[in-house]
């Protein structure tokens, strides 16, 4: 309960991940010819005392080899992960004789805005809830199906299947209500390290 609640507070400052740009000095890329996303935005308040104004995805710090093979889904082999759990998605696992898709349908319908609103609050069961951890509890509670490790290569190709269907939409993740609290706990976390530089 303990790991899953940091690990709920620490992917409170996870973005979704941009994934390709024309220009490294772009504040948008395109990916596939046509997705527009994001690269660059103006720092939050609460980041103004560590002096850094403006926020950029890690894309920026890629070498341009790397930039142009993720500039394009054929090229990119992570998109091989994201075909494994289609079929995952698709294959029936457990006693309830299910699959995702017998509830959810198609991925690019049901998971369209998913991974933008995450980490999220389950109200039934009073948790902030990780992607990693909604999908194991459809696993476990839905399918009657053994939960993926939480770091594991099929966890991760799940997630990012279901990432992949937000790509281009601002993150949107409520930090507000029942998260508030949580979200106050990740930022001293996120800021400690900055502290100690500076003491
Ligand atoms: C028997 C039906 C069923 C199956 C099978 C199932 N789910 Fe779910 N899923 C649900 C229900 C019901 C909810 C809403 C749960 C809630 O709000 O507590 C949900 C919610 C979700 C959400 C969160 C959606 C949101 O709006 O926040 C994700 C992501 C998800 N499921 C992924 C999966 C994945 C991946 C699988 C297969 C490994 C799967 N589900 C299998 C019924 C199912």
């Amino acid at each position: 309960m303990k790991f899953k609640a940091l690990t709920a507070v620490a992917a409170l400052m996870v973005t979704i991940p941009a994934i390709t740009l024309a220009d490294p000095d772009d504040d948008t890329l395109v990916l596939n010819g046509e997705t527009e996303m994001v690269t660059k935005v103006a720092a939050p308040a609460h980041m103004a005392e560590t002096g850094v104004d403006t926020v950029m995805s890690g894309w920026h710090f890629r070498n341009d080899d790397t930039q142009a093979m993720q500039t394009d889904d054929f090229d990119n082999p992570g998109m091989l992960a994201v075909e494994a759990a289609i079929e995952a998605w698709n294959t029936v696992e457990g006693e309830a004789g299910k699959s995702c898709a017998s509830c959810h349908g198609a991925a690019e319908d049901s998971m369209k805005g998913i991974r933008a609103v995450y980490p999220k609050w389950n109200e039934t069961a009073g948790e902030l809830r990780t992607l990693a951890m909604q999908v194991n509890d459809c696993r476990t509670n839905q399918m009657k199906a053994e939960p993926y490790k939480y770091t594991s290569g099929p966890m991760a190709a799940m997630e990012a299947l279901i990432s992949v269907q937000s790509r281009g939409m601002p993150v949107n993740v409520a930090i507000d209500g029942p998260v508030q609290a949580m979200w106050e706990k990740g930022k001293e976390m996120y800021y400690a390290p900055f502290q100690r530089l500076r003491a």
